[in-house]
């Protein structure tokens, strides 16, 4: 049983950037005398005047009572030296992002410290287990991976190394829940759990905008309003920046010794080489130059409502639609389930994608007229939809079904036919991966849900997701892509694997 430090215990934090303020205003509002300490002269002091003005800010809002807010000021001091820090129980480093100077500043501490006190790295890339190694007590150095910015982000990684000691991770986890975090335990691999399992969010919208499958503001809109994410891929990046994300991506393959699960994307080399790096140089995958608008989302625009609409059997998409058809006093019947035929309108079937194209669909099931949907997170909420039409498709029957889809209140984005259209062939990767991440020791199944829910704001955590899609569905979506695409980046996790012959899920 480990517990959190006292909060008489004093914390060091080093490096009073972004960062390293962030956790310092988490330390002393979590009622500990802080000492911050930074290189550069004067910016501890200066990091310490925003801290108080934040904590003045929250009094003011009512968020925090005064006497709370100016005590906690007057727990942060700056200090010069590391041997300042001699009386610390935790030193958290938030400096820059380099191995060496890193072992250099942790091994100065080790000099200075008592033997009990617990050294962190905030490092969001590099191994805890390389950094560990220039110490000579590598069992007292831990991960404490918070996120940005580090006050308001509830996410923190405790990342073990392989010669963390248990009790020290065990420590830094209960200590981050008592500063009001949501802790998850990590072992250190490649992108610990968030910037590993989030990869697929950014390199499958890559994928399908380098295939022709849609422009970007169409594949944001379809993962924004079906997908339900709050943002869409390309802004996100373009917030990001697209040289942070292109080094995070290059870094984990390179991290995973080129395994093509993580290949990174010639879109992304092309915007750093060009120096379109998004929102902060007003040119990424959009233009925030002023008076810039952002495109809007292809819709298609409004057909007539089809006649002869049948809907089959009870799926989630099944249920939902038939009920969005009656609020809009669309007249359908409902027929038990066939294969997976998800509707009929006209001459069309309507299916939801299993991962193959709608070309392929309709040739396998010798149904020329297919057209196929997108996953939504919520079928009942969702406000639009992708389609994709198969090849020999006739037009009264596409706009049939795009017309059913209509009749029911959403707005349809038409794409190319690529395989697994955005949001289901995204949500089938961010699964894969997190069952990769489960499967490989890195954490378990709750925590990776909880680490992307709040680390990435994910609507739902993706094994919660697969869960709902079901493993059957997902392992089918995740071998038609492999089929497509011949590659060993669409493989599927040994996990699922299991789990569908076990008839289990990873609740
Ligand atoms: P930053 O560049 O804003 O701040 C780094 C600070 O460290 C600077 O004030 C610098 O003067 C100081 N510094 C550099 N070397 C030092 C040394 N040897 N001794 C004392 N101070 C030194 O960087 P930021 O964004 O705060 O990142 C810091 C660390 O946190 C990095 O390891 C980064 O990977 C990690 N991180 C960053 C996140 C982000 O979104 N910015 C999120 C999570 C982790």
């Amino acid at each position: 049983m480990t517990q959190a430090l006292s909060q008489l215990a004093v914390v060091g934090v080093i490096g009073a950037g972004a960062m390293g303020a962030g956790i310092a205003q988490v330390a002393a509002q979590g009622g500990h005398p802080v000492k911050l300490l930074d290189n550069r002269p004067g910016a501890a002091a200066q990091a310490i005047a925003g801290i108080r003005a934040q904590f003045e800010k929250m009094a003011a809002k009512g968020k925090l009572s005064p006497e709370l807010a100016s005590a906690a000021g007057a727990r942060l001091q700056a200090v010069d030296q590391v041997s300042e820090l001699a009386d610390a129980a935790l030193v958290v480093e938030a400096i820059v992002e380099n191995l060496q100077v890193k072992q250099t500043l942790f091994k100065e501490l080790e000099a200075v410290v008592s033997g009990g006190c617990i050294l962190a790295s905030n490092t969001s890339s590099i191994s805890i287990t390389a950094i560990g190694a220039a110490l000579a007590s590598p069992q007292r150095l831990a991960g404490l991976h918070f996120f940005n910015p580090a006050p308001l982000m509830a996410l923190v990684e405790v990342v073990s190394g392989l010669a963390t000691a248990p009790e020290v991770a065990g420590t830094l986890y209960d200590t981050a829940l008592a500063w009001g975090k949501t802790p998850v335990h990590a072992k250190s691999t490649p992108g610990f759990i968030v910037n590993r399992v989030a990869r697929p969010y950014y390199a499958e919208a890559l994928r399908v905008l380098t295939e022709g499958g849609a422009d970007c503001a169409t594949l944001d809109a379809c993962c924004r309003e079906a997908g339900g994410f709050r943002m869409g891929p390309f802004e996100l990046m373009d917030m990001i920046g697209h040289d942070v994300n292109f080094a995070v991506t290059s870094s984990v393959w390179r991290a995973f010794f080129n395994d093509p699960r993580f290949l990174p994307s010639l879109i992304q080399q092309d915007l750093v080489d060009a120096g379109f790096l998004g929102k902060k140089s007003g040119r990424g995958f959009y233009s925030y130059e002023e008076g810039a608008s952002k495109p809007p989302p292809a819709t298609v625009p409004a057909l007539a409502r089809p006649h002869a609409i049948v809907l089959y059997g009870q799926s989630a998409a099944a249920r939902a639609i038939a009920l969005r058809l009656q609020a809009n006093g669309v007249a359908f019947t409902q027929a038990q389930a066939k294969g997976d035929t998800l509707a009929t309108a006209g001459d069309a079937t309507l299916r939801v994608t299993d991962g193959r194209t709608a070309t392929r669909c309709a040739f396998d099931t010798q149904t020329p007229n297919t057209v196929l949907i997108d996953l939504a997170l919520d079928y009942s909420k969702a406000t639009r939809l992708a389609v994709s039409v198969a090849a020999r498709c006739d037009d009264a029957a596409a706009n049939s079904a795009i017309g059913l889809l209509q009749a029911a209140d959403f707005a349809v984005s038409q794409l190319q036919d690529i395989p697994g259209l955005i949001v289901m062939r995204t949500v089938a990767m961010l699964a894969n991966e997190a069952a990769d991440a489960v499967n490989q020791g890195v954490c378990d199944a709750a925590a990776v849900d909880t680490a992307m829910r709040l680390g990435v704001n994910y609507p739902c955590g993706p094994l919660a997701w697969a869960n709902s899609l079901g493993l059957a569905q997902l392992s089918t979506v995740l071998g038609h892509l492999a089929q497509t695409y011949g590659e060993d980046r669409y493989r599927t996790s040994p996990l699922i694997q299991h789990h569908v012959f076990a008839a289990k899920d990873f609740s």
